[in-house]
């Protein structure tokens, strides 16, 4: 079967390097990365500071390229892809959610959420019942109103989650999303995760330096000086 046509993965991923240019310097972040993701997994990647896993994370989300490889995901080779087709990529297809939420500021929660709906053509109405009905699967549904300065972390993080997920992604790529949050809003966060894939089979992809991670995943890797092997399991 050629490279990538396998439709039983998400993303298939063979032979992934990084290398950044920093000046005269290069910085080789990822060395012969493969790996593959089918849909309904929960994949974690764990790994010291500096060992590639945002970079993979940017990579398989279409936000970066490989510097050598080869890289399907959901059937689009994002090797060969042009800028507008990685554009379309990533809003069609990518939810992403970062450490420190990444939310406007001056909207509520709501809006918040439903920004990406309206930034695609939904009417208003649709956009706030779909945002209403997504604030209710993530637990805030009492907080629709609120801005991000009036939520606590774990709250403003499951906003993020819920904005991710609304214009239903095929995968969700997570950095770590528990990294700025005590440990149990971040138990909380693995938690509402971890239903969101069992209920609603919402396919996650999660760097992380939370080793309770590593306890849900359906599939674990660690990455050590850019390099992937399967972890040790938590
Ligand atoms: N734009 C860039 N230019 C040059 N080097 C970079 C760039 N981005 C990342 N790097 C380097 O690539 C390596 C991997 O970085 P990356 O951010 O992927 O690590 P990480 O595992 O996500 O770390 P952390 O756990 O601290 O978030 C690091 O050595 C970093 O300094
Ligand atoms: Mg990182």
């Amino acid at each position: 079967m050629p490279f990538g046509t396998d439709s039983r993965y998400l993303i298939e991923a063979v032979g992934l390097g990084k290398v950044y240019q920093r000046g005269n310097e290069k910085v080789v972040a990822l060395r012969n990365v493969s790996l593959s993701v089918e849909s309904g997994e929960f994949a974690v990647i764990i790994g010291p500071s500096g060992s590639g896993k945002s970079t993979l994370l940017h990579i398989l989300g279409g936000i970066d390229r490989p510097s050598t490889g080869e890289l399907h995901a959901t059937g689009v080779d994002l090797v060969a892809a042009s800028d507008a087709t990685l554009t379309r990529f990533r809003r069609d297809n990518i939810g992403f959610v970062f450490q420190f939420y990444n939310l406007l500021p001056s909207f509520n929660a709501l809006d918040n959420v439903i920004l990406p709906l309206l930034a695609k053509g939904m009417g208003w109405k649709a956009s706030r019942a779909r945002g209403e009905a997504i604030l209710e699967q993530v637990g805030l549904d009492h907080r629709q109103k609120h801005t991000p300065g009036q939520l606590s972390g774990g709250e403003q993080q499951r906003v993020a989650i819920a904005r991710a997920m609304v214009l239903e992604p095929c995968f969700i790529l997570a950095d770590e999303p528990t990294g700025d949050l005590d440990s149990a809003s971040a138990n909380s966060i693995i938690a509402l995760m971890m239903d969101l894939n069992k209920r609603l089979g919402v396919t996650f992809i999660v760097a992380t330096h939370n080793l309770n991670l590593l306890k849900v995943a359906s599939r674990s890797y660690e990455l050590v000086d850019g390099r992937l092997k399967t972890a040790p399991t938590g």
